[in-house]
């Protein structure tokens, strides 16, 4: 199985389940509070190595009771965290989640997350070597993803980006990607597009872009410029937090294989993904991952 190398924040996620959303000024009674281990770094981290592959993250923590408990959590998973530094006097990444009908609304303060530098990157830079690829998000400062970005290359490691939370990146680091995973929203504003012109652009990108759609599935462009579509697997929604960390955890684990392949397996472990309460709670085994998929073709 891949190497992966996932470059990404780590926060502790405090999720509200609610009757509906609250509008502004309105006070509601919640059903439910729970935390989880969260952060879209670490979700993707968690979502390969269950799914097999040889993980290691590179991220920032406080050096406090979240801290400690999502860098157990990583190391109980498998996954290796030398690389995730204990920063002073700066508090783990929060993120507070409202959950409603299996939707969810979420606030992240990034905390420790942003400060993750460039020069703890470069510390870890025989991580890069070892890497089969490199995944990043952009909760992390937009610098270190660009380190990032240059390290993969420079060690001729594949950069899977997901532009999430979505900013307008420099082109200088768009040309450094491999493939990007945006959803249709962070498409038109990397691109600086309409909504509706995203079949367009994943043309003009031919396997350099899969766009997530929701319950519309996945859809990228093969070699000849031909939009390809894979459907979104039917399952009862629980939580959808961390349905598209899945996708990109899964991507990067099966790195290497065809890209109609790798889609239709990431769509199948998203939608495990939502079953369950939580951001990593549903992610599924490669066991469970490939079960599902053979129930689906009886
Ligand atoms: O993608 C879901 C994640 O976004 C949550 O786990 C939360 O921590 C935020 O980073």
């Amino acid at each position: 199985m891949n190497k992966v190398l996932v470059v990404g924040s780590i926060n502790m996620d405090l999720v509200v389940e609610t009757a509906h959303f609250p509008a502004p000024g309105e006070t509601l009674l919640g059903q439910r509070f729970s935390t989880f281990a969260g952060g879209k770094g670490a979700n993707q981290a968690v979502a390969a190595r269950r799914l097999g592959a040889q993980v290691t993250m590179i991220g920032c923590v406080g050096d406090d009771a979240f801290g400690r408990q999502l860098l157990d959590q990583l190391k109980a998973e498998g996954i290796d965290t030398r690389h995730v530094r204990v920063a002073q006097q700066i508090g783990t990444g929060v993120a507070a989640i409202t959950v409603s009908q299996a939707e969810n609304a979420i606030i992240v303060v990034p905390g420790a997350n942003h400060a993750l530098t460039p020069a703890d990157l470069y510390a870890a830079e025989a991580a890069f070597a070892a890497a089969d690829v490199v995944l990043c998000q952009l909760e992390i400062p937009l610098a270190s993803v660009e380190a990032a970005a240059k390290l993969a290359q420079q060690h001729g490691k594949a950069f899977v980006l997901n532009p999430a939370p979505a900013v307008v990146l420099p082109a200088s680091l768009l040309e450094r990607v491999t493939l990007l995973t945006p959803n249709e929203h962070e498409l038109a504003l990397l691109f600086a597009c309409a909504d509706d012109d995203w079949q367009q652009q994943l043309r003009a990108h031919p396997q350099r872009i899969v766009m997530t759609k929701g319950a519309d599935g996945a859809w990228f462009a093969d070699g000849n410029g031909q939009l390809q579509h894979q459907c979104a697997f039917r399952v009862s929604a629980v939580d959808t937090t961390g349905a598209g960390d899945t996708f990109n955890g899964a991507l990067a684990a099966f790195w290497g294989n065809d890209l109609a392949n790798s889609a239709r397996l990431a769509c199948a472990a998203s939608a495990l993904s939502v079953t369950r309460a939580g951001a990593q709670g549903g992610m599924p085994t490669r066991e469970q991952l490939l079960a599902f998929i053979d129930a689906q073709n009886k």
